[in-house]
C-alpha cells in the first residue's frame, strides 16, 4: 500500500521537476519500493501546462536511462498539501512561491529543498537550465541524482511512521 507520497516542484514543470520524478521513480523501482512509495511533479506558473518535458531534458535523461513522460501541470494548493507528505523545491524562489500558498501555515514541515538532501553538492539551488546549454542539463541530472539518493534513504527509513 501506497505509505509515502513525493511531489517535486520547480518552475516551468517542464525541466527540473519531472526529471527528478523520473530519477526518483528509478530509484524506487530498482529498489523494489513502488508498492510504498509514490512520485509525481508541478510546477508554479501555468505556462506549459499538458506539455511533455522540455526536448533537451528529455533527451540528456534517456541517455542515462530515464525516460521522461509526464505532463506539465501547475501546484494545486487545494489538493497537493493535504495528498503529499513531502512537497521537494528546486530553488529559493519555489520554496517562497509555495511558502506562500500556504496562507495558514500548517504545511512547513512538508516543504523541503533539494539541495538539502544532497552530499555531493555543496550548492543553494538546482539551477534552472532553460537558459543553459547541454552541460546545464547535465549538471542538473547529476544535482537530481545526488538529491534523489538522499531523499530516497530518508523516506525508505519513514515508510510506516506518520512522516
Ligand atoms: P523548470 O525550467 O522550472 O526546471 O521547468 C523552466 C521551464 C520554463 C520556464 C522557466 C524555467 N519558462 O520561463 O517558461
Amino acid at each position: 500500500m501506497i505509505n509515502k507520497k513525493i511531489l517535486f516542484v520547480c518552475l516551468g514543470n517542464i525541466c527540473r521537476s519531472p526529471a527528478a520524478e523520473g530519477i526518483m521513480a528509478s530509484v524506487i523501482k530498482k529498489n523494489e519500493m513502488e508498492e510504498f512509495i509514490m512520485v509525481d511533479s508541478a510546477g508554479t506558473i501555468p505556462y506549459h501546462r499538458g506539455e511533455l518535458p522540455d526536448q533537451r531534458m528529455r533527451s540528456h535523461a534517456l541517455k542515462r536511462g530515464y525516460s521522461l513522460t509526464h505532463r506539465s501541470r501547475m501546484f494545486d494548493p487545494e489538493k497537493d498539501f493535504d495528498f503529499f507528505d513531502y512537497i521537494v523545491v528546486m530553488d529559493g524562489q519555489n520554496y517562497t512561491d509555495i511558502i506562500s500558498l500556504d496562507k495558514r501555515k500548517v504545511y512547513k514541515d512538508k516543504i523541503f529543498k533539494m539541495i538539502d538532501f544532497c552530499s555531493e553538492h555543496r550548492i543553494k539551488a538546482v539551477p534552472d537550465p532553460y537558459y543553459l546549454g547541454s552541460e546545464g542539463f547535465e549538471e542538473v541530472l547529476d544535482i537530481l541524482e545526488d538529491g534523489c539518493s538522499g531523499l530516497f534513504n530518508k523516506v525508505k527509513d519513514n515508510i510506516g511512521l506518520r512522516t
